[in-house]
């Protein structure tokens, strides 16, 4: 030992969780495991496209899906989240990696939230189990009337049917034919 003392810094996982997925809840459940605390950091709007879920249902499903786990907290944010990072005290920014492609995108993304912030990404490798889930194919699957039972949090499946109750078209009446 050197005698330095060493304190695990807290770690920020960010995203968009558009919505939560049983892939990104078991990068949280993994990273609490490590970290003492964990803050998911849900981005307001996402740069890919129009969320489906409304900011605080997004952090309600998260928060819903988490309450097993002691160590982590939700948040929302705008803007960088080298900015929001260093604001939270954040030590780590934690990341999933599904396959190789996501990693050509998340390495330069860590460097340059490095060079912001000084505040590196570790990455968590996805369970094989999840590594073609995604937020957006969750949806796709799910409005198209596919099963997302082993795909998403229970907390997000009610959420999804709730959501999906609200965007149903009104059933078309049958036309009445004067006889
Ligand atoms: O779940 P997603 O959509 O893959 O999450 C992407 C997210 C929110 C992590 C990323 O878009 C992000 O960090 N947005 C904040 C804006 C920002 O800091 N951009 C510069 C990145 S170097």
């Amino acid at each position: 030992m050197n005698g330095k003392v060493h304190v695990s810094p807290s770690a920020i996982y960010p995203g968009s969780f558009d919505p939560l997925t049983l892939g990104h809840l078991d990068v949280i459940e993994r990273a609490a495991a490590v970290f003492p605390r964990v803050l998911v950091a849900v981005v307001v709007n996402p740069q890919k496209r129009e969320p489906l879920f409304t900011i605080d249902e997004r952090k309600q499903m998260i928060l819903a899906a988490t309450k097993h786990i002691g160590n982590v907290d939700v948040a929302d944010f705008r803007g960088l989240l080298a900015d929001f990072a260093k604001r939270a005290g954040a030590g780590v920014i934690v990341k999933g990696l599904r396959v190789v492609s996501d990693f050509e995108n998340e390495m330069s993304t860590a460097l340059m939230n490095r060079s912001l912030s000084g505040i590196d990404t570790m990455f968590v490798p996805s369970d094989p189990k999840y590594s073609f889930v995604s937020s957006s194919l969750v949806k796709e699957v799910f409005f198209l009337g596919g099963e997302i039972d082993p795909y998403v949090p229970e907390a997000v499946l009610h959420v999804m049917r709730a959501k999906r109750a609200t965007l149903r078209p009104t059933e078309p009446t049958e036309e009445k034919h004067p006889s």
